[in-house]
């Protein structure tokens, strides 16, 4: 079914294809777009859907007949939620995210609890001595998960048979086949190793998952030419120092993409969270620079704390330190809070923090970081029963958000009776004299 054929230099840019590698396209002058790829002689193309004549076939849609396709469970809730409620026959799914994340352990656990007769893990990263290790640490006993310690995609084909009803490939950057010269990890490796491994799913209809290392910029070759070859992205996020982990489909052809689990790294493993709120809300008292706010990850509101602290700098350029908070926010709130409220946080260093390890992209915390700004600046603490959420505009205007009504049913869930959104005050300068 792999087909063995030639291997060319093709330029990504405009096509070209050349035997050997220059470090630039002699057709379209691309600096190091040449990437080596295999070249399969013939047309190639899913003969399935050609007439007897070789001529593709044409079907009305009305008459293709619609398949239900049952889901396989992970085993793992918050998995199957992102996954839109478990793994079809033949889906390929690409899991991505910064080394020491924790993709390695979500997949031992998946293999462990997934129903299914044979999982194949593909070891291209560590040794079946590192993965019994973490095997032990998770209490995973280990029967019915068969390791293959092998990075060459060939061998791992042959010797997965067609026993495997799941593979999980750890990760594809470490995989090569002999057909190309170039690195494990390189454009041409990644994208050939990973789309053997998708026909041989999709042929056989066997989940496959495969690992993806991201640095922080998200910028390695590996996972963004993966994404358009696979079904599903997911994406593995967190602060390596908490304990708070993410999950996100970013892209889902048999799902939903706006679905997160939420989970926390402990001694044992990953375990779901299931009121993600109650790791971020403290019930100590209030401090200045201090103010709950409501976001949605994915469709689940999630409660959190902005904690800001303004103290006046020394340097002609003052410092805007953040972590989980959007850079540009913060500043077009500092640049609001200046020019509309008449505070010279110009002078001012400013620090602010999502707590927790959350990273927040919604506008819906700008409120919230607005009058953690200003309880810190005039060191004032604001009620501890007070959560905020509403988009700060340029004229300092408040907007709505979506789904106020859920964030607001969670905020009385968790007691926060004072809230403060567009439905309450219109402008900043407002929600700063009221509260
Ligand atoms: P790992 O799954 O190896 O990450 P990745 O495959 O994404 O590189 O997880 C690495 C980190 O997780 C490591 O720093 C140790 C920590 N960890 C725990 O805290 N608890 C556990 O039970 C396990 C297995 C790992
Ligand atoms: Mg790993």
């Amino acid at each position: 079914m792999v087909m063995r054929s030639s291997t060319k230099f093709v330029c990504q840019q405009c096509g070209y294809s050349q035997v050997g590698w220059a470090g630039k396209c002699p057709s379209c002058e691309a600096w190091g777009s040449l990437v080596e790829t295999t070249v399969s002689e013939g047309r190639k193309g899913r003969e399935s859907s050609r007439r007897k004549d070789g001529k593709a076939e044409i079907v009305e849609l009305s008459n293709v007949k619609s398949s239900v396709l049952s889901r396989i469970s992970t085993g793992i809730l918050e998995l199957d939620r992102v996954l839109g409620g478990g793994l079809l026959p033949g889906q390929v799914i690409l899991l991505a995210g910064e080394p020491g994340i924790g993709k390695s352990t979500l997949l031992l656990q998946v293999a462990d609890k997934i129903q299914a007769k044979s999982v194949f893990y593909v070891a291209g990263e560590e040794s079946s001595n590192q993965i019994k290790f973490r095997a032990t640490r998770l209490g995973i006993p280990g029967a019915g998960i068969n390791v293959i310690e092998e990075t060459d995609v060939d061998a791992v084909i042959d010797q997965l048979g067609t026993s495997a009803s799941i593979i999980i490939v750890d990760s594809i950057q470490t995989l090569t086949t002999e057909d190309l010269s170039g690195m494990a990890g390189s454009i041409g490796q990644v994208r050939e190793t990973a789309s053997r491994l998708a026909s041989f799913g999709k042929s056989l209809g066997i989940p496959v998952f495969l690992v993806g290392h991201v640095t922080k910029e998200g910028a390695v070759a590996g996972p963004q030419i993966l994404s358009h070859m696979v079904d599903t992205v997911l994406w593995f996020e967190g602060d390596r120092s908490q304990a708070l982990r993410i999950l996100r489909s970013v892209k889902n052809r048999f799902g939903p993409t706006d679905e997160a689990g939420i989970f926390t790294m402990e001694e044992k493993g990953l375990v779901a969270v299931s009121d993600p709120s109650s790791l971020f809300t403290s019930n100590v008292e209030s401090v200045p620079g201090q103010v709950k706010t409501v976001v949605l990850e994915g469709t689940r509101p999630l409660a959190l704390e902005i904690q800001a602290l303004a103290v006046p700098t020394k340097l002609p350029y003052p410092r805007r330190v953040l972590q989980g908070v959007d850079s540009r926010r913060v500043e077009l709130i500092l640049a609001v809070l200046t020019r509309r409220a008449g505070l010279p946080l110009g002078n001012f260093d400013v620090f602010v923090n999502a707590a927790g390890g959350v990273q927040v992209k919604e506008p819906a915390a700008d409120l919230a970081i607005a009058l953690a700004l200003v309880s810190s600046w005039a060191n004032k603490p604001l009620p501890r029963s007070l959560v905020a959420f509403g988009e700060v505009g340029l004229l300092g205007e408040i907007r709505a958000v979506p789904q106020e009504a859920r964030r607001v049913k969670e905020a009385r869930r968790l007691g926060l009776r004072v809230i403060v959104s567009s439905a309450v005050v219109k402008t900043v300068g407002e929600a700063i004299k009221k509260f």
